[in-house]
C-alpha cells in the first residue's frame, strides 16, 4: 500500500490545502494529513485539537484520507508509518527555497520517502492560513478561502479572540 503524508500547520486548513489533499488522494492508496509542529510558527491561533476537528470536518468525502498529529520529527513519523511520500503544495517561487531545503533534509533523514510537490491550482496561488486569519480577524469575508463546513467556526473563533 502506498501511503503519503501531507504535513503542515493547518492553522487553519484552507481551500488550498484541501485541493492538494484531494489530488494526493487520487495518486496514493492512503493519505495521512499530519498536523505537525513547526518551530518557526509559535503563534498558532487554533489548538491542535481544533485543527484536527476542522480537517476531519472537510475530508469526509475522501475515503482514503485520515488525519493525525505529531510533535516530533517528520522523518521519524514517515519511518513509523512506512509512508513512501511527503506531499506538499507549491504556490510560488517564494515557497521553493524553504520547501527544497526541507525536502533535502527529510531525504537525508528518511531516504525511503520521496517529497512530491504538487503545483497549486491557480485560484489558490495567493492563499495562506496567515492571510485567512488576518482577513477574518479584521471582519473580512473568508468564505472564498476556506471550506464552507468550517467557515463560521473560524470566524467566530477569531472574533472571540480579537
Ligand atoms: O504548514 P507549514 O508550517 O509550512 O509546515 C511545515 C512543517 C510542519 C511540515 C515542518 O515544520 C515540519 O516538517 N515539522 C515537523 C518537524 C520536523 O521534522 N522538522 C524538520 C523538517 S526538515
Amino acid at each position: 500500500m502506498k501511503i503519503a503524508v501531507c504535513p503542515g500547520s493547518f492553522d487553519p486548513v484552507t481551500n488550498g490545502h484541501l485541493d492538494i489533499i484531494n489530488r494526493a488522494s487520487q495518486i496514493f492508496d492512503k493519505v495521512i494529513v499530519l498536523v505537525s509542529y513547526n518551530p518557526n510558527k509559535q503563534t498558532a491561533r487554533f489548538t491542535v485539537k481544533e485543527r484536527i476537528e476542522m480537517i476531519n470536518a472537510v475530508i469526509g468525502g475522501f475515503p482514503n484520507v485520515v488525519v493525525d498529529c505529531d510533535s516530533g520529527l517528520l522523518a521519524d513519523y514517515l519511518t513509523r508509518t512506512k509512508a513512501c511520500a511527503i506531499v506538499k503544495g507549491l504556490r510560488a517561487v517564494t515557497d521553493f527555497e524553504y520547501e527544497f531545503q526541507m525536502a533535502l533534509a527529510n531525504r537525508r533523514l528518511c531516504p525511503s520517502a520521496e517529497t512530491v510537490f504538487l503545483t497549486t491550482s491557480p485560484e489558490n496561488m495567493y492563499l495562506s492560513s496567515s492571510m485567512v486569519k488576518e482577513i477574518a480577524s479584521l471582519g473580512g469575508d473568508i468564505s472564498g478561502f476556506v471550506p464552507s463546513q468550517i467557515c463560521s467556526a473560524i470566524v467566530e473563533r477569531l472574533h472571540k479572540d480579537a
